[in-house]
């Protein structure tokens, strides 16, 4: 093996301190920019491979957001911790259909039992920690099937800053990719939630209407509105 080590000298100032030759030599130089090259590869390639088997697709997310990189994958049990602090927050419920859960116990269940089976329930991620949720829900019958319902929600510290719309942008595109068969993704807000029409809006969504004291919220019926958007429609 070659000693790298071998161009480097020390001799003596006149003070009689130890220094070092001015600086590593060419050779040197050379071979830490190669490590350094192979390194970077490397880890390049890692990232890729976990993206794949993860289902990850990182896009930047709009404005205030810019320096977050939003991913999207398939929620784990581990992700337990961080889905309470949004899943027990009652502000993120009020204008849902899920009440807050009340113990771990109660979110892990439904987490387990209800979330990580969904073909389409995926966790809004910021460095793979889970700060949101986003869904596609096919309807069960043959029937139904060319339709879905698209849904999501962000922890409360989150909101604002784009999140939910970079999220559920990469949900539709990839959503019309892994059912062909979708000709149609619905979306039902409160007509009270401005935030989540906002978010439709942006993504191109058609509002098509109110439908009267059509979803329970919290002990009440309450009007909802429906946006859909088309296989046919640009893709946001
Ligand atoms: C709805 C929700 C997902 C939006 O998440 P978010 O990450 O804050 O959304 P974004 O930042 O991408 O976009 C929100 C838009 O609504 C706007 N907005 C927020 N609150 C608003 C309000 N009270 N009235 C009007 N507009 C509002 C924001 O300004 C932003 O628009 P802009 O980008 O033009 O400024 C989030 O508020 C949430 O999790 N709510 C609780 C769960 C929920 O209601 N889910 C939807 C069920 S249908």
């Amino acid at each position: 093996m070659k000693n790298i080590f071998k161009h480097i000298s020390t001799s003596k100032s006149h003070s009689g301190q130890i220094t070092r030759s001015p600086g590593p030599t060419p050779f040197i130089k050379r071979h830490r920019l190669k490590h350094e090259k192979q390194r970077r590869r490397g880890k390049k390639k890692l990232e890729r491979a976990r993206r794949r088997e993860l289902q990850v697709f990182p896009e930047k997310s709009e404005s205030s957001s810019k320096k977050m990189e939003i991913t999207i994958r398939p929620f784990k049990i581990s992700d337990i911790d961080d889905f309470m602090v949004y899943g027990c927050d009652e502000r993120v419920a009020r204008l849902t259909r899920w009440n807050a859960f009340n113990s771990k116990e109660e979110a892990l269940t439904f987490l387990k039992d209800f979330c990580i089976p969904q073909p389409f329930f995926r966790s809004i991620c910021i460095d793979d920690h889970s700060i949101g949720y986003v869904f596609v829900m096919r309807g069960s019958t043959e029937y139904e099937k060319y339709k879905a319902v698209l849904g999501y929600a962000v922890a409360a510290e989150y909101w604002g800053k784009g999140i939910a719309t970079t999220a559920a942008k990469m949900t539709v595109r990839q959503a019309f990719k892994e059912f062909p068969d979708l000709v149609r993704l619905e979306a039902f807000t409160a007509v009270e939630n401005e935030a989540s029409q906002k978010v439709l809006e942006k993504l191109g969504f058609t509002k098509e209407g109110v439908l009267r004291k059509y979803v329970y919220i919290k002990g009440a019926n309450v009007d909802s509105t429906i946006f859909s958007l088309l296989s046919t429609d640009p893709m946001p």
